[in-house]
């Protein structure tokens, strides 16, 4: 179905200030923004509107009590300067598996796939063309009853807005494997995008920066020997030729790169195994010599490899770059579908029209 977005350009427009060649990450936003509202249990009021603050209730329930979720995407631009998402709808899919995890509203993916490609089609100017840039999408839902007292709200709003990002070219990243602290654990909300999550991992991660680490390797929460996830990314591990990444039980969040990593690899030939991962059997490979990459995975990286890992008084250091080869290739792959350089034989990416809107 198609819905009714009320578009306002409003008149003034920031690109002209933005130098495009040094974007500081998570700090410009483009000049329009998609929002709906949910009341009497339906989506209202759908519109796209210049990027602004807003008001909110000092009673708002998601200010208190933490109904709030997001997504993480990104548009970027091909080579000849189409622009171009990648499996959007499973971003759809997966803030409506947040939603229900956190007693929210579904946003119906034919709407955000509406809003989305709307504001992308008004804001194409905005997805930098440099390599390797792209344009953060920050879809999120948020409670809106001004009450005091817990229980699911009956009013939603829903915001998709953008901002460009340059080249994230990653170091190296140190993990300290969590011996006290846990980001989830099974029947917990780990496996959605809940804002509460990140706000219980800054802690934890913060001790891990203070001891000389750069993110914290999350474990499970009942023996600290079960492998989860790496900062806010997935992660997988090279042994003897085999790629292994912790099984989703739960716990763990579906990365959507890290499902695109799987069948990418599965389809060039690899053996790819999702299972409970147990520390004993990293730090057994290391011993013997075929622990042969550690890379975390994720929307803003792609792929982040790993230089070591403090597990209690084992530190494990991996090989060098030059020997590294299926986190480089994936990464490029993933690049290279996402430059519109790669053939897109699985059918990933969406090229957003921007024709209806340049006479607006
Ligand atoms: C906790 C967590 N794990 C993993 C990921 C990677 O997910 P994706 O590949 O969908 O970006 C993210 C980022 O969204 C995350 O926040």
């Amino acid at each position: 179905m198609a819905y009714d977005i009320t578009i306002n350009r409003g008149t003034s427009c920031r690109i002209n200030e933005i130098d495009f060649e040094n974007i500081p990450f998570g700090r410009v936003f483009s000049d329009h923004m998609f929002v709906a509202d949910y009341a009497d249990g339906e989506w209202k009021d759908l519109r796209i509107e210049p990027f602004a603050r807003f008001e909110i209730h000092p009673a708002a329930m998601t200010l208190h009590y933490g109904q709030a979720i997001f997504e993480g995407m990104k548009a970027s631009k091909s080579f000849d300067g189409r622009p171009l998402l990648m499996r959007p709808e499973q971003h759809s899919r997966r803030l409506n598996r947040s939603a229900d995890r956190m007693c929210m509203p579904h946003v119906p993916e034919d709407l955000f796939l509406q809003g989305l490609r709307t504001l992308i089609a008004i804001d194409a100017n905005w997805i930098p063309p440099q390599e390797g840039s792209a344009l953060y999408i920050r879809p999120y839902m948020f409670a809106m009853d001004e009450f005091i007292g817990v229980r699911p709200s009956s009013t939603y709003r829903f915001i998709i807005f953008t901002g460009p990002v340059g080249p994230y070219y990653p170091k190296p990243v140190s993990l300290l494997a969590e011996s006290k602290y846990v980001r989830a654990v099974n029947g917990g909300t780990g496996e959605a995008k809940a804002a509460g999550n990140y706000g219980g991992a800054l802690l934890p991660a913060k001790v891990a920066q203070e001891k000389g680490f750069d993110q914290v390797m999350w474990m499970d929460g009942h023996e600290f020997k079960y492998i989860q996830e790496v900062g806010t990314m997935n992660i997988f591990f090279v042994i003897d030729g085999k790629v292994i990444t912790p099984a989703t039980d739960g716990a763990i969040l579906k990365g959507i790169t890290r499902e695109s990593i799987i069948h990418i690899l599965k389809d060039k030939g690899f053996e790819v195994e999702e299972k409970p991962l147990h520390i004993d059997e990293v730090v057994a490979a290391y011993h013997a010599g075929t622990l042969q990459e550690v890379f975390g995975s994720g929307t803003a990286a792609v792929v982040a490899h790993v230089s070591k890992i403090q597990y209690q008084d084992t530190l494990i250091e991996l090989p060098p770059m030059e020997e590294r080869k299926i986190g480089q290739m994936v990464k490029a792959e993933i690049d290279g579908l996402r430059s519109g350089k790669t053939e897109d034989k699985f059918n990933w990416i969406e090229e957003v029209p921007t024709n209806v809107f340049e006479n607006a």
